[in-house]
Order: structure tokens, then sequence, then C-alpha cells
């Protein structure tokens, strides 16, 4: 295929054949492009941007670049949940063995670090032996025995994703509306799911500065879904600050099981219930959103969600037994050093884009494809907006591979908190839901 046309077609805000999109997906994943020209059609539809039309195409192409999903017929509905990515963002790791535990299967097919936003799958590979790269018989064969199942794409499942997915973390073109609807669409889409809830965040951290570029993002998402059969609704989540006390990819899994343990952080608790809540009115299991809320409470906190992690862990291949020393032991990177409040007063912001940058500039985060992720790094006792600090007071711990690292990260992160004599109320974490 003459891929150049393409390219300079976009590059001249022409509109592309369904047909035309096709060819270069299925030419894409044959290695028959090089990246050097996949790069340049990315960034001119990062320019240009893609209509409704074309964003379908792109999304079914890349969804049929591999074979997809195919569950047997159960009484439990099929439900996912995905995020646009944020810093701090765990909530799929405790989300999934939740929903378990409420009577769904939950494919989770989900990403690496983007940018500066953390990944699912990076985290979990901080677990000893846990593997992301599942075959398609035992991602169905997990799901149907233990319920819930976290891995990534691979060469049979949404190969086009693994490989546009990758190129755009390094090429600058993350933060484009049919590229993220196409990326994420396309994994959810070869789940074959009854119902799906979309996290689309908004702030200095996201891709989506603004609540308004967010809601486009989610009204794209959430019509495509919809009318591919799959009942979609997303919610607009503040990414002004990192959720969680936690940023880094160890320290996160430490948080999420925190949070089965039922001592997480209330914003990652609140934001795991709020999306079990949905599923279940979405799925009909629960009549309406408070009943759905009350249900995901007493499911969370029965202590059942705790186990199923580990069941889940366990079936993809962890050491639960090195994981659990780990756990106990407090393992954590060489070096760990406090930031202080130099003042007393009110925290009334923590930036998650800089906490994003120094986590991803400490190792835990790529700048190029081929690095090597440091999974102990990155932040803990993060003061959250809202918090009364006084001279003295830990803002937060970084957790560094060696002192020079460290000392660096620490200069960076003094202006990431804002301390003010004057308390102000932080803004809410949901600020609207999408269903249309
Ligand atoms: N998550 C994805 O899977 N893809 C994107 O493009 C952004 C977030």
């Amino acid at each position: 295929m003459n891929f150049l046309s393409l390219i300079e077609a976009k590059r001249d805000g022409r509109i592309l054949e369904a047909a035309d999109i096709k060819a270069f997906v299925c030419a894409y994943v044959a290695g028959k492009i090089p990246d050097y020209q996949t790069a340049a059609w990315l960034m001119a539809v990062h320019f240009r941007g893609l209509t409704r039309e074309e964003t379908s195409a792109l999304t079914l192409a890349m969804r049929d670049s591999g074979d997809t999903l195919r569950f047997p017929k159960d009484s439990r509905p099929l439900v996912d949940k995905h995020s646009t990515g944020g810093v701090g963002d765990k909530v799929s790791l405790p989300l999934a063995p939740l929903l378990a535990c409420l009577g769904f299967r939950v494919p989770m097919i989900s990403g690496r670090g983007l940018g500066i936003t953390g990944g699912t799958l990076d985290k979990l590979e901080s677990i000893p032996g846990f593997t992301t790269g599942l075959d398609l018989e035992r991602i169905v064969a997990t799901v149907q025995s233990v319920g819930c199942v976290i891995c990534g794409q691979t060469a049979r499942m949404v190969p086009a994703d693994k490989g546009l997915y990758a190129l755009r973390d390094v090429t600058g073109t993350v933060p484009s509306i049919p590229l993220i609807t196409a990326s994420i669409l396309s994994k959810k889409l070869a789940e074959n799911l009854d119902a799906l809830v979309l996290d689309v965040k908004f702030g200095a951290a996201a891709f989506m500065p603004t609540l308004e570029r967010a809601n486009e993002l989610a009204v794209a998402m959430v019509e495509l879904g919809n009318t591919c059969g799959v009942n979609t609704r997303a919610l607009l989540t503040n990414m002004d600050r990192p959720l969680g006390r936690a940023a880094g990819n160890w320290l996160e899994v430490k948080e999420a099981v925190d949070c089965l343990d039922g001592l997480g952080p209330p914003d990652l608790r609140e934001l795991v219930l709020t999306f079990a809540a949905h599923l279940l009115a979405q799925t009909g299991k629960a009549k309406s959103l408070a009943e759905g809320h009350a249900q995901a409470q007493a499911g969370l906190d029965s202590g059942q969600p705790r186990s199923k992690w580990d069941e889940m862990l366990a079936a993809q291949g962890a050491d639960l037994k090195e994981f659990n020393r780990k756990l106990a032991q407090g393992h954590q990177a060489p070096v760990v050093r406090e930031l202080k409040s130099e003042r007393d007063g009110y925290v009334t912001s923590c930036d998650a884009r800089s906490i994003g940058e120094v986590v991803r500039d400490l190792g835990g985060g790529r700048l190029t494809k081929e690095t090597v992720i440091n999974h102990d790094v990155g932040m803990d006792q993060l003061a959250a907006p809202g918090e009364t600090v006084s001279f003295g007071s830990i803002l937060c711990r970084v957790h560094a591979a060696d002192q020079a690292q460290a000392e660096a990260a620490l200069k960076r992160l003094k202006s990431a908190f804002v301390i003010s004599e004057i308390p102000e109320k932080p803004a809410p974490l949901i600020a609207s839901v999408v269903e249309t």
C-alpha cells in the first residue's frame, strides 16, 4: 500500500476512507510500515483529528487486528472499567477483585504507563512472578474460574494497540481524542463486554487539561461504545492532584492492597466503590446507584476481595509467598527521604503533573520505548489538598535509587505543594457522569 499518500492526506486535513484505515492497520500489524511513517501519521492525526466515522473505522480495525475474547454463556455479566490515565491512579487493582466478588466476570485488558501517567501493567509487574502477557485461552479460563484477570494486549489480541500505544507514548501523540478513543475502545470491544465504565480524567496531569475537553472525549467514547452494543458510561474525575497518597509502581500496589484491607485512602476508596456501583446499576444488579454503592461497600468491607486478589495473583503466576514477604517487610527503594513543610497552614494544592514527572524521572516511567522501569521508586505519604500541616510535617516521602536522585527530586517537589494560611475546599473528585 502507498502509505505516504495516507500521511499526506491527513496532513492536509482530508478525510480517509474506512478501507484505507483498515489497510493501514493490517499493514502496520504485519510489520510493513516503518515506525517513522506511522509516527508521522499519528502526528498528522493529532493535529488534524479524525471524524466520528474515521474514529469508528480505526477502532474496529484495531479491535479486529487480532482475535477477540469469546466467553461461554454464564449468568455473570462481563464488565470492565478503563481510565484515560492519571498519576497515582491504581483504581483497577482493587476494583477487579471487588467486581469478581460482586458476581461479575472481569477480563481487564490494561495498558502500560503513558507519558507521565502510570500504567496498570507496570504496577502489577512489581509483584514477583506476576505475568501480564497471557494467551487468549488462559485469559478466558482465568476469568471463568477466578472471575477476573488483568493483562495486556498481545501479538494475538489487539496487536495494533500494543504497537501504536508504545509509539504514541514516545512521540508526543497521546493527547488526541480519536487516538485515545480508538486505543481504549479497541481493547474493550475485544473483550465482548456487557457493560463498561470509563474514568475520563481532566486537569493538570491528565491528557485532557480541561473539563470541556474531557467531556468531549467522554462523549466520543460513550457514543461509540453504546453504538457497538456495550452499555457504556463515563465519569469525569479530577486529576489536578494525584489519586491516593502514593505514586510509583510498587508503592501503588501497596496502597491498592491497603484499600482491599479497608485501610485505603478515602479518594481511592470512593472511586473504587463508585465505579462498582455504576456497573451494578448498568447491568441491573442494583436498582439504583445508591443501592449499588451499598452493595459495593458491603462487598469491599467483607474482606473477600482481598482473598480474590490473592487468587488472581496466583492464577497469573505471582509468587504469593514472596509478595507477602515484601509487603510484611516493608520492601522499599534503597533511599527514602522526606520532604517537610516549611510553614504551618493548609495544603491547597498538590500538583499531580510535577509528581508524575518526578516519578517518571526517578525511573518509574519511560522516556523511550526501551526504558527499563524501576518499580520501587516514587513517592508516598503525599499530603492531600484540604489537609492541615505544621512546620516540619511530612509533605511526601521520595523513594529513589540513590541519594543524588532523591536530592534532585526533593528540590523539584518543593514547588509542587502550595501551603496557604486560608483553608480552601478541594474541588470534588467526580465532576459529572456521561451516559448519552
Ligand atoms: N489508555 C489507553 O489504553 N489508551 C490511551 O490512549 C490512553 C489511556
